[in-house]
């Protein structure tokens, strides 16, 4: 496998210079002071609370929050999600203890070539510059095999317990979620989730978690945690440490999420840009690092089965409003391993 960030910057005396395989090219890298200056900009906070109970007036209240977040920004943060705070800080400690385990204990579930599950760097871009990051990639909801997949980590002790407890709370959000999008565009609220087939328990949809780990680069000015792109996913749900490093492209500028702690960050994804005919776009956005502080985020992907047919859903289409996305199977979309290689690739639009 190849030298993971966090070796290399273990070396004697520390590491002064990056080696050249992480230098992105001049126009790529991260104006770090340019980017705090656009924070204030903020993106989206929505508070939850009390949208799953009964009150209509609460729920339309959020369901337009969200609809003007996704329409404006395609990214928000919520808070009073649902997902329980002792079962995140359960999840980041488990996360946490995995990267802090011996080089080779971790090695132990190495991706294996071909697969796009394990240990490992997933996101060299393909000019070849690397990620200043190493990740660990599992499913966390779907499937029992895929559960059970050897590269699912055994230790630390509750990792397996707590990942399952974590993608099960998850996935109750993300169906909340994609209900409020859905009313938020006058639909039925099961109509995004049974266009993309998504059912509790069956049909082959499942969460992908990705941890990601930033260890702290001595040049963040030359180097990416995380290129810029696109999800390919319906949703994205993500928590990060209180680090900030997550930057979004908007209007022409990178906007820092700043950190809420217990808070997700979402996004929408390019399944959802198909969708919503366009309506809602899935939006670029990097990591960036920093000299100091290691950086953790652990992104929640909902992904439909590989054989699911993406398209435009019907109720949002007209004579005035015609389909803009060909009909694409999840699998065909993402095309062998190289997610998130080619953000765009598969959203061309019909009469491209
Ligand atoms: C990613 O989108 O690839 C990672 C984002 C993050 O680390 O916050
Ligand atoms: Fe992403």
């Amino acid at each position: 496998m190849p030298e993971m960030v966090q070796e290399l910057i273990c070396q004697p005396g520390g590491l002064s210079q990056v080696p050249s395989r992480f230098v992105q090219p001049v126009e790529e890298r991260p104006q770090l002071t340019g980017s705090l200056e656009h924070a204030q900009a903020g993106i989206p906070i929505i508070d939850m609370k009390g949208v799953a109970a009964a009150d209509a007036q609460r729920r339309e209240h959020v369901v337009a929050e969200i609809a003007r977040a996704c329409e404006q920004w395609g990214f928000f943060q919520v808070i009073n999600h649902g997902v329980a705070p002792s079962l995140m800080e359960g999840f980041r400690d488990v996360a946490c203890e995995f990267f802090s385990l011996s080089q080779q204990e971790k090695e132990e579930y190495a991706v294996e070539p071909g697969m796009c599950v394990g240990y490992g760097r997933f996101y060299e871009a393909s000019d070849g510059v690397a990620n200043w990051a190493d990740n660990l990639i599992l499913f966390s909801y779907g499937d029992e095999h895929k559960l059970a997949n050897p590269c699912m980590p055994a230790k630390p002790e509750r990792f397996r317990e707590i990942v399952d407890k974590y993608g099960r709370s998850v996935f109750e959000l993300f169906i909340l979620l994609m209900e409020l999008v859905s009313v938020g565009m006058g639909l039925e609220p099961d109509a995004i989730a049974k266009q993309a087939n998504i059912n509790r328990g069956t049909g082959g949809a499942a969460i992908r978690t990705d941890l990601n780990l930033y260890p702290p680069c001595p040049q963040p000015d030359l180097v990416l945690g995380s290129a810029p792109h696109a999800d390919r996913s319906i949703l994205t749900v993500l928590q990060q440490n209180q680090v900030s490093g997550l930057e979004v492209f908007k209007d022409g500028n990178w906007v820092r999420v700043p950190p809420i702690k217990n808070a997700f960050v979402i996004n929408l994804g390019d399944q959802m840009q198909i969708m919503t005919n366009g309506t809602y776009q899935s939006v670029l956005h990097r990591a960036v690092t920093n000299h100091a502080v290691e950086r953790y985020s652990f992104a929640n992907f909902l992904v439909p089965a590989d054989e699911t047919c993406i398209q435009p859903i019907g109720e949002l289409l007209s004579a005035s409003s015609p389909p803009l996305y060909r009909a694409v199977s999840f699998g065909e979309y993402t095309g062998g391993n190289s997610y998130l290689f080619k953000p765009l690739e598969g959203k061309r639009r019909i009469d491209a």
